[in-house]
């Protein structure tokens, strides 16, 4: 058996973001330096409150909050409240795309309609995926009922360099009408186990794809993060047997317990993350109990590929659903 070898370097002309006169986006030095005046801080001024909410979430003090989440125990939030936190950290969008919500851009996650296990990124079938999520805990199980969070930044880091190579090329179609364990269960849509017929229709009334970059460079930490999750309907460009092995390779590679960190809710509780270096899995071990919490997204950007490629929607237009700023 002989030692691995090296893999040498690549020396593709158009593989920029190994060129030393280009970050890791792809931008060129120029380019960069012209961002760098843009976001320059005003030293006249102290930072306002949404900033400080923002730079919050992005630099927190506690170790789960280091891997994109904030979880705060026991609040006493209502909507209201819960809008007005969330306005803070940007402009909260609709709802959802398809399903109706309130005046407080509240779209419940009621276990009467449905039970979201299995791991995701919320709304990842727009070109606008939401940049932050803000969950809040109305009415729990006895037991169980705990979220699970997956940092795909640390993911893509953890990727052997090879895999890297490979998932920096690759893009995915995300749909809303979809995803992998529907083939085997007619009840779930978009990676909902759906109970009523009547949300199954409101959930799928307007069909939504969008094409992804496997890695999206991340608009504020400048990290690559892997965008993935149950709404993937294909990788763009293989065989569906290939894209199948290789995104179930991918997705175990993101969900490794190593990568995860898990929460047992109370009530009040109110969990905030960072939807774009995250997925997250709602663990269904509550019988028929009920299980109620309120969700408010806040708007994000349209993902940019690691070569400056922005995401494209094939179908479906969500300009109702969200603007494209988080900032
Ligand atoms: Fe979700």
């Amino acid at each position: 058996m002989g030692s691995r070898r090296p893999l040498p370097p690549r020396k593709d002309p158009h593989d920029h973001h190994r060129d030393p006169a280009r970050d890791h986006a792809g931008r060129s030095d120029r380019r960069r330096e012209g961002r760098r005046k843009d976001r320059r801080p005003d030293r006249r001024r102290p930072p306002g409150r949404r900033a400080r909410a923002r730079r919050r979430l992005r630099d927190p003090p506690s170790a789960a909050g280091a891997q994109g989440r904030l979880l705060l125990r026991s609040g006493h939030l209502d909507d209201g409240g819960q809008h007005a936190f969330a306005r803070l950290l940007g402009t909260p969008t609709a709802p959802h795309p398809t399903v109706r919500g309130d005046e407080h851009a509240v779209l419940p996650i009621d276990s009467d309609h449905g039970k979201a296990n299995s791991w995701h990124s919320d709304v990842t079938f727009v070109d606008r995926i939401p940049a932050i999520s803000v969950l809040r805990a109305v009415t729990l199980p006895p037991y169980g009922g705990t979220t699970v969070w997956a940092n795909t930044a640390a993911a893509y880091a953890d990727l052997h360099p090879a895999l890297q190579a490979l998932v920096e090329r690759l893009w995915a179609v995300h749909s809303n009408v979809y995803d992998y364990v529907a083939e085997r269960d007619e009840q779930r849509i978009g990676g909902i186990d759906v109970k009523e017929q009547g949300y199954r229709d409101e959930f799928r009334s307007q069909l939504f794809e969008t094409e992804h970059p496997v890695v999206r460079v991340h608009p504020e930490t400048g990290e690559r993060v892997l965008v993935l999750g149950h709404f993937v309907k294909r990788l763009v460009g293989l065989s569906s047997r290939e894209s199948d092995a290789l995104f179930q390779l991918l997705q175990h590679h993101v969900t490794k317990l190593e990568n995860t960190v898990r929460w047992n809710w109370s009530p009040g509780d109110v969990a905030i993350w960072d939807n774009r270096a995250t997925q997250h899995y709602g663990v269904a071990d509550y019988g028929d109990h009920k299980r109620l919490l309120h969700r408010i997204t806040v708007a994000g950007d349209v993902p940019v590929s690691i070569d400056g490629v922005p995401s494209t929607p094939r179908t479906g237009d969500a300009t109702a659903y969200s603007t494209t700023s988080a900032a």
